[in-house]
């Protein structure tokens, strides 16, 4: 029983590895340096204000109508001959409305540009540190690890995974903000012009929402089972190319073809769902803004009537409303990307706390001076950790002396290549071991 539990703790430490590093790195912004935070905590600035700014081109619209419209009553008023009193005034605002509306833009430009560029940057620069990061805790790592992952598996985690990860630390966070901060403002902003206009329209931002992370969400639903079905096909096709040989001597092209379309039709119709979804969303969103302007002007008439609304007020709710709606909608796939991110990022956060039972770089532990060759096994015996029931070794006993020939002979699965195995010290023997007898010295030294 005893050994029983001594041979599961040999396994489990391989398969397993050793207690996770507590000190190690948790977060994404742990691997960046400080200069990489100066430029991200800038950019999350940049952001935030590019977007906040955007809704106020509807404050300055709405105050440009506004003015057109007053001086457009004032000359009516007015003996239609002579010069127009309100002229000069009315040009005088126009202008200053106009030169807003420049610096607006041109604060928009830097803001956003600045946002994007630091964002890409600091993403760069920390997928990178990962990828180098991971690939060394990979390399540390012992063989039973190597036997838990398909062969590809760690390639797709430092390609897709990593890219996943950089991806959402850059575009789809900027973007996410930026359309957060657009859409708080949006919402802001026709409160404080007109609270009441604004809550009779502001069901546009519900819908907008949920409809927005609905199709969103079904969309890459769809997209995912579509890629499962069309590398299914790729993969049939590469295999099919890749031993035509075999295939003609068999005759099985059309039973192979037949498959190949199979596979193709499955990947079809997720992909037709999918493009049914975002032609109705497309369509939903050419439909939002007539649909806005109808309800705010419907709404704004009323209040105009009564004397509780100006046309600037009305103009500016009719574009900012829209402005704040389609700010809703870009924050749900980017949120949701980010939710991917974190995912991936936590996995790949896992898989680099693992610490190796066998770790190559470790300097800790005995080191065999003097290594003249003699080796020996004493009673040693092997249980592959993926195979756990199956015994390939059974207190072997030898000796093979230095600068002389041992062989090793047996069947085939009999054996020979777990010794060498054992001696490379890919796996651990799960008792007995494995010494350098150095003659002169008649010491004994556990490889
Ligand atoms: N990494 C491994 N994980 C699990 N079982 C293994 C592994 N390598 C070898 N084996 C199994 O151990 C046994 C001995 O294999 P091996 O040492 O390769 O034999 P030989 O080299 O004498 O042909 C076989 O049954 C084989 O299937
Ligand atoms: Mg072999």
């Amino acid at each position: 029983m005893d050994s029983d539990d001594k041979v599961k703790r040999i396994l489990d430490r391989q398969v397993h590895g050793l207690a996770p590093d507590p000190f190690a790195k948790k977060s994404l912004y742990s691997y960046s340096t400080p200069r990489d935070k100066v430029i991200i905590v800038i950019s999350f600035i940049c952001a935030i204000l590019g977007g906040v700014l955007n809704p106020l081109i509807s404050v300055i619209y709405g105050q440009t109508v506004g003015t057109l419209g007053t001086h457009h009553q004032t000359r009516a008023g007015s003996p239609d001959s002579g010069p127009d009193p309100g002229a000069a005034d009315a040009r005088r605002q126009l202008l200053r409305f106009t030169l807003y509306w420049v610096y607006l833009a041109a604060a928009i430009f830097v803001l956003i540009y600045a946002a994007t560029v630091g964002f890409y940057y600091v993403g760069e620069r920390v997928a990178r540190a990962l990828r180098n990061a991971y690939l060394r805790s990979v390399v540390r790592q012992n063989m039973a690890f190597f036997d838990a992952h398909a062969p590809g598996a760690v390639a797709s985690r430092i390609m897709s995974d990593m890219t996943h990860v950089q991806e959402g630390i850059t575009s789809r966070l900027a973007i996410a903000l930026t359309a957060l901060a657009t859409f708080s403002s949006a919402f802001v902003v026709a409160l404080v012009v007109h609270w009441r206009i604004a809550l009779v329209v502001s069901p546009a931002y519900v819908l907008m929402a949920l409809f927005g992370s609905l199709s969103g969400a079904r969309v890459v639903q769809y997209h995912r089972e579509a890629k499962v079905a069309s590398e299914k096909a790729s993969g049939l096709a590469h295999e099919t190319i890749s031993s035509i040989r075999q295939v003609y001597a068999l005759g099985i092209q059309h039973r192979l073809a037949a498959k190949y379309d199979g596979f193709l039709k499955e990947a079809g119709r997720p992909s037709r769902k999918a493009l049914y979804l975002l032609g109705l969303f497309t369509a939903w969103c050419q439909l939002l803004p007539p649909s806005v302007h109808a309800l705010t002007f419907w709404a704004g008439s009323q209040f105009l009537v009564q004397g509780g609304a100006s046309v600037a007020q009305i103009s500016t709710i009719a574009i900012v409303v829209v402005m704040g709606a389609f700010g809703i909608v870009r924050i749900a796939p980017a949120a949701q990307a980010l939710v991917a991110t974190v995912s991936s990022a936590s996995v790949i956060f896992r898989e680099m706390a693992r610490r190796s039972p066998q770790d190559p770089f470790d300097p800790s532990g005995a080191v065999i001076e003097g290594f003249k060759g003699n080796i020996e096994l004493r009673g040693v015996s092997l249980v592959y950790p993926k195979r756990p029931d199956a015994q390939v070794m059974k207190e072997v006993s030898f000796s093979c002396p230095a600068m002389k020939t041992t062989a090793i002979v047996g069947t085939s699965g009999s054996g020979k290549s777990s010794i060498i195995n054992l001696l490379e010290r890919f796996y651990e023997p799960t008792s007995g071991e494995i010494c350098e007898r150095t003659p002169f010295k008649s010491r004994i030294l556990v490889l």
